[in-house]
């Protein structure tokens, strides 16, 4: 089948690769020229695993990158906007870049098509896409479907091509929208058996949201349980273990620590609090989910000052800076937060990141970024983990331990067995786990 994408970022390149892959006809499209020029170069303009390689493999076959829409959109059967969609200062999300996209589509079709909203939107944008394509007169011949897409960045090309679900909302059951995209998924729920859940346009359009902030919830309800845990003598990984073990509740999103950031989270649950409150409803558990998540990033702050006493005067090593490990996204990373407040407090901060230390340079001026993880803790006075990279882990603790000048770890993300960090000597401070202050485990509560 034929497909464009409009909006070729995080969501559409990696939709226009898996595409391909499953053996369509793709034209990429972006409103930022020289981005299109990049990827006509079979350039990613960001990181994400397995993508540079798919996007090699069929760039100038499978997958072409255009910049006239009009001749893109014929004889295409779908258009996905999968456009940003940035929180207003209000927490609502703008929706401009859907607006434009879906006029440019409306004005520039000439033959029948689906317009897809990939983007995540909030209830009822697909009623003004359809008013869009009714005052351009488009709408019949255009049709218009809800498909959210769920991927998570650093895994986005696996979670493409391998999904929990294809959520597909449509106006009409069995009509026009469902048969094209049921056609444009049918090669992926052959090849890996996922369920294809066909809805109606609003009902696909919340799924979306309230996914995306019971993720949340449950990293800031493991996060307030480690609380309880710091105080009480338990420890966070084996209640969260004894927890993901129930079927009912699973074990993913159960790691305790400093807390969500991203693209993705911060900014779908604001929409949805604010789109709760338009409708009048009650989502006042999500207050208490954003607070919580806010805090988190205070706390590693009092961790660091317990560990060290005087941050002012110190220098800090911080390992991880995007929000996440598989990815150089930066956006509402804790290391945004983090690492101003060391450095108000008067630190030194020396920082690395496998992915997003070329992108960090411009978003931490002031900040040493550095090209590995040793040279940040040369002779540093203690070591903050932000981000779960699987390589901060691998690394011989007693090497840190040399490198450092005082043997002293404040995790994030809780990355080493506690034991292990005691045994090795250090001060280790992480979430929801005992302290370890010389080497020796300081249970709350036991001593
Ligand atoms: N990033 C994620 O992990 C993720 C996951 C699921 C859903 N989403 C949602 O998908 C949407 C896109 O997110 P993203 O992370 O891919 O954003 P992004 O910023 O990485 O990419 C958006 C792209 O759209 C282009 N664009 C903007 N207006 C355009 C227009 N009128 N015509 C053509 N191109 C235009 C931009 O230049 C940019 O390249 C958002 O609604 C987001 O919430 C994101």
């Amino acid at each position: 089948m034929k497909i464009v994408i409009i909006g070729c970022g995080h969501v559409g390149l990696v939709s226009a690769v898996g595409f391909a892959e499953l053996g369509h006809q793709v034209v990429g499209m972006d409103s930022d020229a020289q981005r299109i020029e990049l990827l006509r170069a079979g350039q990613p303009w960001f990181y994400e695993p397995d993508l540079a390689e798919l996007l090699e493999q069929h760039n100038g076959n499978r997958i072409t990158f255009a910049t006239d829409l009009k001749e893109a959109l014929v004889d295409a059967d779908a258009a996905f906007i999968c456009v940003a969609t940035p929180t207003r200062p209000d927490g609502r999300l703008n929706l401009v870049y859907v607006e434009q996209a879906t006029h440019n589509v409306a004005e520039s079709a000439t033959t029948p098509l689906v317009i897809v909203e990939k983007s995540t939107v909030p209830v009822h944008t697909s009623k003004r896409i359809i008013e869009v394509l009714e005052m351009d007169g488009k709408l019949g011949m255009i049709e218009v479907a809800s498909n959210p897409e769920f991927l998570r960045e650093g895994a986005a090309v696996r979670d493409t091509l391998d999904p929990d679900r294809i959520v597909i909302g449509v106006r009409t059951r069995g009509g026009t929208a469902e048969q094209v995209l049921r056609g444009i998924y049918a090669p992926l729920v052959e090849r890996t058996g996922a369920p294809l859940l066909v809805t109606d346009l609003e009902t696909a359009e919340l799924i979306k949201h309230a996914s995306n902030s019971f993720l949340a919830m449950k990293i800031s309800y493991i996060n307030s349980v480690a609380a309880v845990c710091e105080k009480t003598g338990a420890d966070i990984d084996e209640v969260a273990r004894g927890m993901g073990l129930d079927a009912r509740i699973g074990p993913h999103f159960l790691s305790a620590g400093v807390g969500y950031g991203g693209s993705c989270f911060p900014k779908d649950l604001a929409a949805f609090l604010a789109q709760a409150a338009d409708v009048g409803a009650d989502m006042s558990i999500l207050d208490a989910v954003r607070r919580i998540n806010r805090e988190q990033r205070d706390r590693i702050i009092d961790k660091v000052k317990q560990a060290v006493w005087n941050i002012d005067g110190k220098t800090i090593a911080v390992w991880g800076l995007a929000f996440k490990p598989g990815t150089d996204d930066l956006r509402e990373a804790p290391s945004l937060d983090v690492i101003p407040a060391l450095q108000a407090e008067g630190a030194h901060v020396r920082a690395f990141d496998p992915a997003a230390g070329q992108i960090a340079k411009s978003e931490f001026p002031t900040t040493d970024i550095v090209a590995d993880a040793m040279t940040a803790i040369e002779g540093a006075d203690a070591l903050v983990v932000l981000t779960e990279w699987r390589e901060f882990a691998a690394i011989d603790i007693q090497q840190v331990k040399d490198a450092l000048r005082r043997p002293i770890v404040i995790d994030g993300r809780n990355l080493w067995p506690v034991e292990a960090m005691a045994a090795a000597g250090f001060t280790y401070l992480s979430f929801g786990r005992p302290d370890v202050v010389a080497g020796q485990v300081k249970r709350a509560g036991r001593n």
